[in-house]
C-alpha cells in the first residue's frame, strides 16, 4: 500500500487545454496527462507543446502529475521523453512495457523521474515481477483494453478472463513496493457498472483506478478510500488489541472475530490512509 493516496488517476488528453484546465479543480489523486492513445497522430506534436506549456503554468496542487508518453519505438517517443525531461513531472508512464530493458531505456533519457509502467501486453504481464523489481519503477497502471485485445477476450461481468493478469501484476507490485492502479471502465455514463468494477478492483488489492471522465471521480474515490465503517472497525480493533495486550493476551475478539497483531497492521494502515486522504484534501 502506498503512503500517498492513488484512489483516482484521470487520463487527460494532452491535446485538450480545456480538459487540462478542468483537472486543476477536480478532486483526483493523480492526473495521467496523455500523449499516447488519446491523441491522434496529427495532433501529437502540438499536444506535446501544449502540455509543456500547461505544466509550466502549474496549478495542479497536490495531485500527482504523471505523463504518458508514446512508445520509444514510435516516431514521437524520443521527443516526448525530451519534453518530460523539461517538465520534470512526478512520473513518466510508459506504454506496452514488456520487460526491464524497456525501463532502462527510459531511465537513460529521463534520469531521476519515477517510471510507471502500462501493464497491457501478455509478455509484460508474464514479466511483471522483473518490471516491478526495477529500481526506477514506482507504479503499474493496468491497460485492460489493450490486454483484452491481445488475450482475445471480450470484456465481461466481473472480468473473469482478466483476473490472472490483474492478480499477477498486483502480486508483483506488492512484492516490490510498487503502486498498482486498475484499468479504465469504458462506459463512462454507467455509474452502477463503474461502482461494481471499482469494488472488484479494491477487493483485488489495487490502490486505485484509472479513469477517462470527470464523472467517474467521486465514485472511484469513495470506493478506494476507507469507508466510515472500516475506519470505525479499525479503531475498535486497535483499542481491543491494546486492552488484550495489557491483560497479557496476544489475541482480542471484536464482533465475534479474532484480532491478531497482523490485523492491527491492516487497521493502522487503514487509519494512515484516511489521514493521508484528509491531508491531500486539505
Ligand atoms: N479530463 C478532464 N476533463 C474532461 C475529461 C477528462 N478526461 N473528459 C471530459 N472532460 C471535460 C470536458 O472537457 C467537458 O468540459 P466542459 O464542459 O468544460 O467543456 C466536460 O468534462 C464534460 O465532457 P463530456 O461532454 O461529458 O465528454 P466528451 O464527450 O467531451 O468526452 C471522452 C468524452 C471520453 C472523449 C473524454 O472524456 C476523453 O477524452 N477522455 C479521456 C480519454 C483518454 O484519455 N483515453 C486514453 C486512456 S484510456
Ligand atoms: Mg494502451
Amino acid at each position: 500500500m502506498s503512503e500517498r493516496p492513488y484512489r483516482s488517476a484521470l487520463y487527460i488528453p494532452g491535446s485538450k487545454p480545456r480538459a487540462i484546465e478542468k483537472a486543476r479543480g477536480l478532486p483526483v489523486d493523480a492526473i495521467l496527462f496523455d500523449l499516447e492513445d488519446a491523441v491522434s497522430p496529427d495532433e501529437k506534436v502540438a499536444a506535446r507543446a501544449t502540455l509543456v506549456e500547461e505544466m509550466a503554468k502549474g496549478g495542479f496542487g497536490a495531485r500527482a502529475r504523471i505523463v504518458r508518453v508514446n512508445g520509444l519505438d514510435t516516431e514521437w517517443g524520443a521527443g516526448d521523453l525530451a519534453a518530460v525531461a523539461q517538465m520534470q513531472p512526478d512520473g513518466v508512464l510508459i506504454p506496452k512495457v514488456n520487460g526491464p530493458a524497456d525501463i532502462d531505456a527510459v531511465v537513460a533519457a529521463v534520469p531521476g523521474v519515477p517510471v510507471w509502467a502500462m501493464m497491457e501486453t501478455p509478455v509484460g504481464v508474464l514479466n511483471a515481477t522483473a518490471i516491478a523489481a526495477h529500481a526506477a519503477v514506482a507504479g503499474f497502471v493496468m491497460g485492460t483494453n489493450d490486454l483484452a485485445k491481445d488475450i482475445g477476450t471480450r470484456a465481461g461481468v466481473r472480468r473473469e478472463p482478466m483476473l490472472f493478469a490483474l492478480g499477477a501484476c498486483i502480486m508483483a507490485a506488492r512484492a516490490h513496493g510498487v503502486v498498482a492502479i486498475d484499468g479504465v471502465y469504458n462506459a463512462f455514463k454507467d455509474d452502477d457498472g463503474l461502482a461494481e468494477e471499482c469494488a472488484q478492483g479494491r477487493d483485488l488489492g489495487f490502490d486505485g483506478k484509472s479513469l477517462i471522465h470527470p464523472a467517474q471521480v467521486a465514485i472511484t474515490n469513495a470506493a478506494f478510500g476507507p469507508s466510515e465503517e472500516e475506519v470505525a472497525l479499525a479503531e475498535r480493533q486497535i483499542a481491543a488489541f491494546a486492552a488484550a495486550e495489557a491483560a497479557g493476551q496476544g489475541v482480542a475478539v471484536v464482533d465475534g472475530r479474532i484480532v491478531e497483531n497482523l490485523h492491527i497492521v491492516t487497521a493502522r494502515a487503514t487509519l494512515a490512509k484516511m489521514a493521508a486522504i484528509a491531508a491531500l484534501e486539505g
